[in-house]
């Protein structure tokens, strides 16, 4: 099976986890993109979305599925959404398309979160991947300076502005050891909006596509 019918395989498997009557939070990418043209065949059975992109947002709308306002939904029964890496712990590196800021967000306002991944998303140490980081512009040098002495190789996602206005840096070259100790420490760096690392908040559920089928780990 090629990588895509592996996101087809786990994007389907989360349909389990959408509860009647309820709102459920989506997540962005070409994984979750398969889950929302999965949810379409399901659509009825749930009150509405609320999205984590715009992109989203827009295909969510074009199948006729309703997409709320965070601040009009409450709390989410569950979201749904991919990762660039995820650890057998479920600490993930989110982020590759920029939408980190909102996915934390969404992801935090939801009972359970259920991550679908293919299999070459599993990771023994989070890293490989560079950490995508959403910055307030003006801090965009100091941001990268503090990086620098942390260890990391920021690079400017170029030709690129996050739904919220800000740019994107990935740093590349870290092994990150301790996901929940270095997420607390770059949320503490002033101009830093979002690290791509969920670990303080990990999903609860990973639905990992493999070629034998959907490994569920928890
Ligand atoms: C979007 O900002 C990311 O966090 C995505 O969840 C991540 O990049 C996974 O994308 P794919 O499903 O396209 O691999």
């Amino acid at each position: 099976m090629d990588q895509n019918a592996l996101k087809k395989l786990v994007a389907e498997a989360a349909l389990e986890y959408v509860e009647a009557g309820t709102v459920i939070g989506v997540g962005t990418g070409s994984t979750a993109n398969m889950f929302i043209d999965a949810l379409a065949r399901i659509k009825g059975k749930i009150d509405g979305t609320v999205a984590s992109s715009v992109a989203s947002a827009e295909r969510l709308k074009s199948h006729g599925i309703p997409v709320l306002d965070l601040n009009a939904a409450g709390e989410l029964s569950v979201y749904v959404d991919g990762a660039d890496e995820s650890t057998k712990h479920l600490h993930l590196i989110k982020g590759g398309g920029g939408a980190l800021t909102r996915e934390k967000i969404v992801a935090g306002a939801a009972r359970k979160f259920v991550c679908i991944a293919d299999a070459s998303k599993l990771v023994d140490v989070l890293g490989a991947f560079p950490l995508p980081i959403e910055v307030i512009p003006m801090a965009r040098s100091f941001v990268a300076r503090e990086l620098v002495k942390l260890g990391g190789t920021p690079v400017l996602r170029e030709n690129f502005t996050t739904d919220n206005g800000n740019i994107i840096l990935d740093i590349h070259n870290l092994k990150i050891m301790d996901p929940v100790k270095l997420e607390a420490e770059l949320n503490n760096i002033p101009g830093i909006v979002t690290v791509g690392i969920f670990a303080i908040r990990p999903a609860d559920v990973l639905l990992l596509g493999t070629k034998d089928g959907v490994k569920t780990l928890t």
